[in-house]
């Protein structure tokens, strides 16, 4: 069995920057707390709390005395001046492509915009993108939803289109192909991010060559189940969290596995998933097969 690590699989850089500032103030001795998970990864979770970070529901419930992370999702405008209410101490790992989605986010509504956000309305990144609007906002969350709103998109004036950094990158190649010719006064913008575009890429050329294809990461991870549809439209695909969840029998005649992680998955956890797959690899290797692959 052969298997290929995709060269994407793996912290995107604004996980990694949120996630090195907080091991980093914890490191330093101070308190800190989250607001909500800092990642949508389990185990990183648990072990940052394990270490003295505290996560919180909102600002609300962090303690007098500790200092809020605002996570790489970003929050809304209001979670800043709650912050500042408390006058808590706070260090914004929000990523700079989030920020520039909040930045437009204001602006639409300052030029009498209706904002457009494609993407999961009950997602953190996407609540923190309403929450910097200025003006009228509407979410929808694929083609279908988008043109339900077409008639009250044609009663506007003006409207500006973004996406969520994670939004699937081929149902936004439809939308967008949808907007330009039913309602041509909306104005675009390309918000999908860098790491996202290519991961999706990465997984879609990689699934396409593979009899099966892992996708590691946290199963509340929007990206990471990104990853797993557009892995599943050319081969048998799977989502798994740790090692563990990976069945052995479930790579039986497989000839050539691909392995993907969202960008929030750690890469001691993709070490971890290689490692068991190896494993297996021995086990169904003869002696002489195993020292044949050493020497290759
Ligand atoms: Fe930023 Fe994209 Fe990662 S928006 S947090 S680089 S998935």
């Amino acid at each position: 069995m052969k298997v290929i690590r995709a060269k994407t699989a793996g912290f995107c850089f604004g996980v990694d920057r949120a996630v090195k500032l907080t091991y980093d103030l914890l490191g330093q001795g101070r308190r800190v707390a989250t607001l909500g998970p800092l990642i949508h990864n389990p185990q990183v979770v648990q072990d940052l709390e394990a270490k003295g970070a505290l996560t919180c529901d909102g600002v609300e419930d962090v303690p007098d005395g500790y200092e809020v992370i605002i996570r790489s999702h970003g929050v809304p405008q209001n979670v800043y001046e709650k912050i500042s209410t408390r006058g808590l101490a706070y260090h914004d790992a929000t990523c700079p492509f989030v920020a520039k989605i909040h930045k437009l986010a204001a602006e639409a509504g300052k030029k009498g915009a209706l904002l457009l956000v494609a993407g999961d309305a009950n997602h953190p990144e996407v609540q923190g993108i309403v929450g910097h609007a200025t003006g009228p906002v509407r979410v929808f969350a694929d083609l279908e939803e988008l043109q339900n709103l077409l008639p009250e998109l044609l009663q506007q004036e003006s409207i500006h289109v973004v996406a969520q950094t994670t939004f699937r990158v081929e149902s936004w190649e439809s939308c967008k192909a949808f907007l330009k010719k039913e309602c041509t006064k909306a104005e675009i913008f390309d918000t999908i991010c860098n790491a996202t575009w290519a991961r999706q890429q990465e997984a879609e050329d990689l699934s396409q060559k593979c009899d099966r294809m892992v996708v590691i990461g946290g199963h509340h991870s929007s990206n990471t189940q990104k990853l797993l549809q557009v892995a599943a439209r050319h081969t048998t695909a799977i989502n798994v969290e740790t090692a563990d969840e990976l069945d052995p029998a479930w790579l039986a005649g497989a000839e050539t596995v691909g392995v993907t992680a969202g960008a929030s998955t750690p890469s001691s956890i993709i070490e971890e998933v290689l490692n068991s797959m190896s494993e297996e690899i021995r086990d169904d290797m003869s002696f002489e097969e195993m020292l044949a692959a050493s020497e290759a």
